[in-house]
């Protein structure tokens, strides 16, 4: 990349205000968004920013690049909603006084916006040095009404973690009084580290990868309350968490995984949650903990797809509809997708980019739902531009481009800016 590309990046944060409604009449049962008043609810994924890596491979110069990354996509494609799909940081590296710094630095772009967002945490955000409930609550100290990010679930840290929540979407319709249209489900995946703890010979305590019991039992309490709040009236819903399942794993690896049907990157071996290894980190295998909450996903009714980051070389859409080796096999046609890494932290070379999705109210309403979505590049390109609806999986589509981004000059990197 250069010099001139660089400053050009640092510099482009003066877009346009996106339009933003959101729910504030007494009537409402629980804070939430709307559906803007064109009928679309936008949400731009933001995953993998990876800020506060060591010096050598980047540091500082990686997140102000990829603050760069976060205002060109926000100047493109202004969103209703943000999500931050985990591992904000690579709290490994960071001293615990200097989180919130980097929280203040990742939410910056959105405040001064004034676009709302929703965090989901992934494996290097829970280190020793790092807890993700204090991160939780730096976002809603610094975004007051625009930090959507919480936690539901009470019980042990390092058991349930942090944020598991859900965010209710509007009509843009019904004045004050809103009908609810759609959810907006946020897990928490876990992994990494525990707190400030080692253990009796002085290493990190890991920490298990995959959404706990405790919150599938309560994520199918919540499902089931709301059910009842709306009889004869499903609610359609997204959800997103870091880590994949094991489901999008046994895809990859089946019959069925196509560049045209599911164009994207496909270059990592799928890191999926429930995975052990030995004492060595060798001979890793799944260990099927996810099942539970496999199980509770595929029997959602209307849920239309669920997001995921973590793996960097992949950047695809599926549906999951019947797969071998996989308990369950059938996941109800939900669609699995991966986002484009987004920081200039993290390995990967592809493109910095960002997963645009778009939801049509009207869609919603007739039995045809479908969700748009596609790739916003840094350099402004579109990239896996898909439909997700009855067909995807055996539409066509055009094959993805590969391209690089620059990489980062300083030891371990080689090439110069
Ligand atoms: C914390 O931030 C301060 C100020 O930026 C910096 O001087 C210090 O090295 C950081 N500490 C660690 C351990 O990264
Ligand atoms: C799904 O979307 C694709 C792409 O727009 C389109 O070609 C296909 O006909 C759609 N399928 C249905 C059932 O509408």
């Amino acid at each position: 990349m250069k010099r001139e590309h660089l400053l050009w990046l640092l510099t482009t944060n003066a877009g346009a205000a996106p339009l933003l409604q959101w729910g504030q009449g007494s009537n409402f049962h629980f804070a939430g968004l709307r559906f803007g008043m064109d009928g679309n609810f936008k949400i731009s994924v933001f995953e993998d920013l990876h800020f506060g890596e060591p010096a050598d491979v980047g540091g500082p110069i990686a997140d102000l690049r990829t603050i760069g990354v976060m205002n060109t996509i926000l100047d493109v494609e202004p969103p209703n909603l943000v999500v931050l799909n985990g591992d904000l940081i690579t709290c490994e590296n960071v001293a615990t006084a200097n989180v919130s710094d980097y929280i203040d630095q990742i939410v910056e772009p959105l405040k001064s916006r004034n676009i709302p967002w929703a965090s989901t945490y992934g494996n290097h955000d829970m280190s020793k040095t790092c807890s993700t409930r204090v991160m939780a609550e730096r976002e809603q100290a610094v975004g007051g009404k625009l930090a959507w990010t919480k936690m539901m679930v009470d019980g042990e840290y390092n058991e349930v973690g942090t944020s598991n929540y859900y965010v209710p979407i509007y009509a843009s319709s019904g004045g004050g009084n809103p009908r609810l249209a759609m959810l907006l489900w946020f897990f928490d995946s876990k992994g990494g580290r525990a707190y400030q703890q080692t253990d009796p010979d002085g290493e990190d305590v890991p920490v298990a990868d995959y959404v706990d019991q405790k919150v599938v039992d309560w994520f199918n309490l919540e499902k089931r309350a709301i059910a009842q709040q709306h009889p004869n009236q499903p609610i359609p819903s997204l959800a997103f968490v870091h880590i994949p399942i094991h489901a999008t794993w046994t895809f990859q690896h089946g019959p069925n995984m196509n560049s045209a049907t599911e164009p994207g990157i496909n270059e990592d071996n799928i890191g999926h949650q429930g995975i052990s290894c030995d004492a060595l980190g060798k001979n890793c295998y799944w260990n099927k903990k996810d099942t539970p909450f496999m199980k509770s996903l595929a029997a959602t009714e209307d849920l239309m797809a669920v997001f995921s980051g973590h793996d960097h070389g992949d950047d695809w859409c599926m549906k999951w509809a019947s797969i071998s080796g996989n308990e369950p096999p059938n996941g109800n046609s939900i669609h699995l997708c991966f986002g484009r890494h987004t920081g200039y932290g993290g390995y990967s070379d592809w493109t910095r980019g960002a997963r645009q999705i778009v939801v049509h109210e009207d869609s919603l309403r007739g039995g045809e739902r479908e969700v748009e979505t596609w790739i916003r590049l840094e350099d402004g390109k579109i990239s896996g531009h898909v439909v997700l609806n009855e067909t995807y999986g055996m539409d066509r589509y055009p094959p993805v481009e590969k391209t690089t981004s620059a990489p980062i000059s300083g030891e371990g990197k080689g090439q110069a800016v």
